[in-house]
């Protein structure tokens, strides 16, 4: 029972100031300008060793994994990529002994990220896990890893655990820049980020009355995109997959570099877009690849940044703080969460419990 709460999913993305908060606690030195991850056991020797990271999830852990392979390419400059973890052990992948294998998981019982756990360390490779459920299956069979500390998550659709993974990718990333090049400048200016989020996740929060209305208005649309680039392209794909779990409305993510190679075609007044366009190196090509859907009638809403000048184009804005650009798609998350989950309510769904849907697939 959620309480004086209309859903579990609502308590639990509210309590998100709060969850934040707590998977920073203690992890970050101001000293070093570092992270403090004493769960990965491993030493700074053994973090400079690592030459790859290979993030694996299913579902929402898949994209914000999409998300950390971002952080610690930008941070700490080493390759990364993420990989659903359901498709992983059918590749006999190859596992390298420098490779960094994170596996991420809210329950630490999804049983397909589990045998990715185990298909590792069967071929010798060192894997940590990035777990809100302590003592679960995944963190038993991990080498070392990182708790969330988001608290009980009861909703299919996560909200709050998938905030807390980027934070623990944010001071994985920083981590093993700082054994790296990454500056104590650097290090600074993200710790102090870190810090700021919980507030600025809070200013997100307070404009859920002007988010209802536009998800009102997207919950009578068939099918919509959700479109992003480099950080935000993950971002859109969490966004598109938390509207379709619960709205069961057909929702498709794309990179908006991608659009006119081929769903282009596909704009309409009836298809709207929802955007995300940060303030960064990609703006000013986001917003003329915006206004090619706007000359189609496509409708358009855009998650973006109080200085970012659209260019008369028209559409719904939503503005959400800035925080440091590695930072920002955490942000720019949280109002897809808020759009999701009214256009459900608007639908009149069981949003906790989709149809279809579990919250941990612990069979195969
Ligand atoms: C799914 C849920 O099947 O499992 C998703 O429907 C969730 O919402 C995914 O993201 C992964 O779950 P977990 O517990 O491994 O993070």
């Amino acid at each position: 029972d959620p309480g004086e709460h209309e859903s579990f999913m609502h308590k639990e993305i509210l309590e998100q100031p709060a969850s934040a908060g707590r998977v920073l606690r203690g992890r970050l030195n101001g000293r070093f300008a570092t992270g403090h991850l004493g769960g990965l056991n491993m030493d700074a020797r053994e973090l400079r060793a690592i030459r790859r990271v290979k993030i694996l999830g299913c579902g929402s852990a898949y994209y914000v994994g999409e998300m950390g392979a971002t952080l610690i390419e930008e941070l700490a400059r080493i390759p990364a990529d993420a990989e659903a973890a359901s498709e992983f052990r059918y590749r006999n992948p190859i596992i390298e002994p420098d490779t960094l294998y994170v596996a991420v998981s809210q329950s630490g019982e999804t049983i397909d990220t589990l045998l990715a756990v185990q298909e590792v360390r069967r071929k010798g490779g060192y894997v940590i896990g990035l777990v809100n459920v302590v003592g679960s299956a995944i963190a038993r069979e991990a080498d070392g890893g990182i708790y969330l500390h988001a608290g009980p998550e009861v909703a299919v659709a996560s909200t709050k655990a998938l905030t807390n993974m980027f934070l623990g990718f944010a001071m994985l990333a920083l981590q093993l820049g700082r054994v790296r090049d990454l500056s104590i400048a650097d290090g600074r200016r993200l710790i102090a980020g870190l810090e700021s989020l919980p507030g600025k996740i809070e200013e997100v929060l307070a404009t859920e009355e002007r988010l209802v209305a536009v998800a009102e208005r997207l919950a009578a649309a068939e099918s919509l995109f959700f479109v992003g680039r480099v950080r935000g392209f993950p971002v859109a794909r969490e966004g598109a997959q938390k509207f379709k779990e619960i709205s069961y409305r057909h929702a498709e993510a794309y990179q908006t570099s991608e659009l006119k190679h081929g769903p282009l075609a596909l704009i309409s007044p009836d298809v709207p877009t929802i955007a995300i366009v940060p303030l960064d190196e990609l703006v000013e090509r986001n917003v003329a690849a915006l206004h090619e859907i706007a000359a189609r009638g496509g409708p358009l809403v855009v998650v973006t940044h109080e200085e970012v000048d659209l260019q008369g184009l028209e559409a719904e804005r939503i503005v959400v703080p800035r925080a440091e650009r590695e930072l920002d798609p955490i942000l720019l998350t949280i109002p897809l969460q808020l759009l999701a989950y009214h256009a459900a309510k608007q639908l009149g769904h069981d949003i906790d419990k989709p149809r279809n849907l579990a919250k941990s697939v612990t069979v195969e």
